[in-house]
This record gives C-alpha cells, structure tokens and sequence, in this order.
C-alpha cells in the first residue's frame, strides 16, 4: 500500500528567482509554424491579421505571456542567410528547406517580419544565427542590422527597408545542434568556432548580447565538458541544451491513441530531464562555481510520429492529456533549478511537435500544453520557495515513477502559488501540504480530463480547458489537496 504523498514549504528566506525567459517558446521555418501558423501573408482577405501575422495567434500568445521567442531555427537557422529575407518581397530568392520537406521558401517572413512580430505579441526575440553555412561577416553584419544605432552600412540599409531605430536584439544563439544539422562538429571544433563567431559580434552600448552556445544533446556530457573548458566565460553568456521526450526515435509512436505502456515510456523520458539538468549542472559547477554561465534548454517538449497523411517533415502532431503532464513536469524541474537554467524554450508553437497552438486555415485552437503553460505563468520572475517532497510511486509492470511533481512561488504581492502534477493516470492522490505559516484563503484552477489521450480538435476545441479546482482544504498551517488523476492544478494561496 502507498502512503499519502507529503508537501513541505521550507523554512527560511528564500533567494531564488524564477526567471520568467524558463518559459520561453520556439518557431522554425517548418512545416506550418510559419507559413499558416503565425504568418498568412499581407494579402490574406480570409483570416484577420495584421502584417500578415494572424490577430488570433498574437491574442493568444500575449495572453501566454511567452517571455522570448526563438527563430528560424533549429536545423533550419544553419541554412537561413538572413539578406534573403529582408526588401521587396517580390524581390526576395526562393530557397529549398532542406531539412523539412524540401519545400520551398519564398522568403516572405523575414527579420523584420519576425521582429515587428516580436513587438506585437510583447516577446523578446532570440535570433538562432547561421554558423554551419554562413560566415562571420553574415552574423556581424546581422547584429549590425538588427543593433545598430548610428551611421552603418547595415543601419542604413534597415532605414532604406522601412525601419529606422534598431531592435536591440538581446538573445543570439551561435548555431544550433552544431553536434548535427548544424554542421556535425565534435565539442572541441566547435568551441573555437564558437571563440571565433562570438568575437566579431558586437554588443551595443549599454546593453551586452546575451550569447548562446550550441549545447549538447540529451546526456552528452562530454560536450558540455569541453564547452566550459575551452570557451572563455566572459565570451558566453549560456549553454544550450536539448532534449526530447522521445520514446524511440525510430518508432515514436502516436500523438494520440497511445497505450499506457507508451504513455509511461513518454513520462520516464520527460522525468529525465531531472538528472539531465543534475549532471549537466555539476559539469558546469566545476568550471564555473559562481554560476555565470546559465543553462539554456532551448528545445524540449514530446515528439511522436506526425498525424496520418500529413507531410513526414512537417512534424505536425496532436497535442493530449500526457502532453499537459509533460508540460506541467518539466517547468516545475525547470523552476527547482532556477538557480542555473534561465531560459528555455519549448519546441515549437504553432503546428510544431508540442505545440501551443493549432491551425487549420481560419481555424484555431488552443492545446492542453498551452493551458498549462498559461496556469503556470504566475510562476514568471515571482521567487522560488524551495519544498520537500514526499511523493508516492505511479507503478507500471515493474517500474516506476514519482507520480507528484510540484513546485512553489511567491509573487511579487506576496501571493503564493502551487503548481501540482500528478502523472499517475488512473489514481487520484492525496496531498497533506504544511505551509511556512498560516495561509486564509486557497483557491485553484484545474486541468484535467476522462482520459490521457483526450485532446482538443477543431471541431471540439475547448473539450480540455482550466476549471476552478475545489479539491484544496486549508486547516491552519496545512493544506489537505485531493489531486486527480492525470491533472495539473495551481493553488493561489493569500
Ligand atoms: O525542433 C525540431 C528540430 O529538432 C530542430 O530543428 C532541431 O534543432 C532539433 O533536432
């Protein structure tokens, strides 16, 4: 028989903020993350936007409150030559999408599409530059482009295209997977590569460039080794790292209709990412004790086999209950290690692997992982309040896994809030919670639903959405909370 799991906020005065870019969001030039996704072009008559950029997309995601949003890649940014994508639309090259589909690329959503964009839904860009086929003066000249504010050849150029003041781009990542598609480097190439790109990028007066170094994949931890080995710490600002809850990339499996075993393989690779951030952290402790250089998982989320009949490169999946579990478990590793992972970013937003949202033509909808993250998004920037836990086991034939995970914040007014997963998909549980003091009013919101493959479609699309959650009981200092199966709550507590 299993115990109750048990809840404890620690004592004491807590430190750490939970930076708000943990909840980052990604868009590459992939199937329809952009093109149908976010952009529908400037001539669109059928579906309401502005720009091109579609006015539901924007409203949903300044609702999110995606902090940073990374582009055009991925794979696809070590191809991306950003002179393409800037002028006359009309005048702009097409280009093959190499890595996805072999589809054509016309260009149409370029710099300044995707930076107006940025100031429209109110995100921080984060531009993925192009190390494995591009050059130094390309990358330069970019952030020239981008940065600059005074007389310049690029500056001028921007003016000529229609802006004048620079966007100050803050977030630049120096390739992507360079370990693979990004030019299958080894760590130590790489990290001269990196040494080399990073020095003729220039910061703008007052304001840094916050650089990302390509990371390693999942638990090769020899590349982070050699990355805080061989690059100076003052020329980087964080170390990328990727990983996918993947259950065998030659047989994914999927996105709906999965069996419990599936679901369960799914959950153990998610959890993962616990031991992944545990070991990839202490290498970066022994380089650099004083914590400068962050962590930055800049592609996580589930991949499964992309929905029949549609295109094997456009990787477009539907979006379940176990996606919301994902999504749930791996912020709350994020925020207890927020004392090294700063940022991070979830593959991808629109029509992407696990996405936010869905399109179809005029059509949108919301996903159980967006609704996860818009519960959890009064976590952003509020301070974390380190908790004991004392989970119980979800069983599957002879393995298990922790089936609670939790994570606590106190807000800027003082108000705290809980987020609660439980993964187990046929038990509900009980929690007992002591809080650090007395607490006068608890009140919550709840995703859940019949069953983990339960998802939304465009023709029930709010079948899984937030509810207010009743399941919480406040006695003095202790909170007694009946968490159903296969849910996420938050707890507001004042
Ligand atoms: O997110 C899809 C792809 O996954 C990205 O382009 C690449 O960086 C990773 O392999």
């Amino acid at each position: 028989g299993q115990s109750q799991a048990k809840l404890s906020l620690q004592p004491g005065t807590p430190q750490l903020t939970i930076n708000k870019h943990i909840y980052g969001n990604f868009a590459e030039h992939l199937g329809k993350c952009i093109y149908g996704g976010f952009y529908v072009g400037e001539n669109n008559t059928k579906i309401p936007h502005t720009n091109g950029v579609r006015n539901d997309v924007v409203a949903a995601l300044k609702k999110l409150k995606i902090p940073n949003l990374r582009w055009p890649g991925g794979c696809f940014a070590d191809t991306y030559h950003w002179k393409d994508g800037i002028g006359p639309k009309d005048k702009r090259p097409a280009i093959v999408n190499r890595w996805w589909g072999g589809v054509t690329e016309d260009n149409s959503f370029g710099t300044h599409d995707f930076l107006n964009m940025c100031e429209l839904i109110g995100t921080e860009p984060y531009l993925a530059a192009n190390v494995g086929s591009g050059t130094v003066a390309e990358l330069t000249d970019w952030v020239q482009y981008v940065n600059f504010d005074g007389v310049s050849p690029m500056s001028k150029l921007r003016a000529e295209n229609g802006r004048e003041k620079p966007w100050k781009v803050k977030f630049w990542g120096v390739g992507n997977e360079a370990w693979g598609c990004g030019g299958n480097m080894k760590p130590e190439h790489y990290a001269n590569i990196y040494r080399q790109y990073a020095t003729f990028m220039a910061d703008s007066p007052g304001q840094p460039l916050y650089k990302i170094a390509s990371g390693a994949s999942s638990s090769d931890y020899n590349w982070t080794e050699v990355l805080m080995r061989d690059i100076p710490h003052n020329m980087v600002s964080g170390l990328a790292l990727h990983h996918y809850s993947v259950i065998d990339w030659n047989k994914k499996g999927p996105a709906t209709g999965f069996s419990e075993e599936t679901y369960f393989r799914t959950m153990k690779s998610a959890l993962f990412m616990e031991e992944l951030i545990t070991k990839h952290t202490a290498i970066m402790d022994k380089y650099d004790p004083q914590k400068r250089v962050d962590l930055i998982v800049d592609e996580w989320g589930g991949w499964y086999d992309v929905e029949p009949g549609t295109n094997p490169g456009f990787l477009y999946q539907q979006n379940t209950m176990r996606d919301a579990m994902i999504a749930g478990a791996t912020l709350n590793i994020f925020h207890k290690h927020c004392d090294r992972v700063r940022m991070a970013n979830l593959a991808q937003s629109i029509n992407v692997l696990q996405a936010v949202i869905l399109t179809n033509e005029e059509k949108m909808i919301l996903t159980p992982t967006y609704h996860v993250l818009e519960m959890y998004n009064v976590h952003q920037d509020a301070t974390l309040l380190p908790l004991e836990l004392q989970t119980v086991d979800y069983t599957f034939g002879t393995d298990k896994l922790p089936a609670i995970s939790a994570s606590a914040s106190k807000d800027k007014n003082g108000v705290i809030h809980i987020s609660l997963v439980n993964i187990d998909p046929k038990k509900a549980q009980d929690i007992t919670l002591t809080l650090d003091g007395k607490a006068t009013a608890v009140t919550g919101r709840i995703l859940a639903s019949a069953t983990m493959t339960d998802h939304n479609t465009f023709e029930n699309p709010e079948k899984i959405k937030p509810a207010a959650f009743k399941g919480a009981q406040l006695k003095g200092n202790n909170l007694q909370v009946k968490l159903p199966a296969c849910s996420v709550v938050v707890l507001e507590l004042k």
